[in-house]
């Protein structure tokens, strides 16, 4: 199965993708988590997203659909994959349906998470992120065993530039500018399926296992 997770900044995209990559083995294929770590190495790629990201900003298109269908192509089709934060923009979608189509393959359903604004603020604020193999936490809801430090490789943990609250404004901003569009376009598609992420983790997964059974 072929999933794109829509949702803001904090909705808990990468929370659930990573429930469904432990349990059924889907590929996470996370275009924040390929841009943080192309921004760690110093690359081109990096180097250019870098200043974006730490604004909150998008990065432009034709940089993100590239990395994007790298990784796609990676990805073995009998295991199905997961897209987090990608498409983020119209042209995104069409570009990654055209790619999707000349390989004969497509999106099985399109799962947005519904979260309050304040909710979003207060998730961001307290998330923290291991550096080392991209654990997430939270400092309240979902706090690591031992106070700062990863429960899987004992690493420091680190809260994202962009989770200040400045930089999560603009974030929310840019989504309900950009991305929100995107729940017409997979909606006039049939393939959308709208949840409310509000609620403990375990309950999300679980609504959104039952959307997977009927897709
Ligand atoms: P990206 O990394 O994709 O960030 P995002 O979409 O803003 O999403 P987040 O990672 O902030 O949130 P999430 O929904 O995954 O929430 P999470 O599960 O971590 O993008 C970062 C930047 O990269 C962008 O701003 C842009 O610059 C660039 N970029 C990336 N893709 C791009 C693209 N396609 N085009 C252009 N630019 C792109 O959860 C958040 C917190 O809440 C955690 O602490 C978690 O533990 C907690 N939590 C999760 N679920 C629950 C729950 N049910 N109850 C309580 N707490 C919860």
């Amino acid at each position: 199965m072929n999933l794109v997770f829509l949702g803001p900044p904090g909705a808990g995209k990468g929370t659930q993708a990573k429930k469904l990559l432990e349990e059924f083995g889907m590929p996470q294929i996370s275009t924040g988590d390929i841009l943080r770590d192309a921004v760690r190495r110093g690359t081109d790629l990096g180097k250019k997203a870098k200043p974006l990201m730490e604004a909150g900003k998008l990065v432009p298109d034709d940089m993100v659909v590239g990395i994007a269908m790298e990784h796609l192509r990676q990805v073995d089709p009998a295991r199905g994959f997961i897209l987090d934060g990608f498409p983020r923009t119209i042209p995104q979608a069409v570009a990654l349906d055209s790619a999707l189509k000349r390989s004969g393959e497509k999106i099985d359903a399109a799962i947005s998470l519904r979260v309050p604004e304040e909710t979003l603020v207060e998730r961001l604020s307290g998330r923290r992120s291991c550096p080392k193999d991209g654990s997430v936490y939270h400092v309240s809801q979902n706090p690591p065993k031992c106070e700062g430090l990863c429960d899987k490789c004992d690493s420091s943990l680190l809260q994202r530039e962009d989770d200040k609250p400045e930089k999560v404004r603009e974030r929310l901003a840019v989504y309900a500018r950009q991305t929100a569009p995107l729940e017409a376009y997979y909606d006039k598609q049939g393939l959308l399926r709208v949840i409310n992420g509000v609620g403990s983790p375990e309950d999300i997964y679980a609504q959104i296992k039952k959307i997977l059974a009927r897709s």
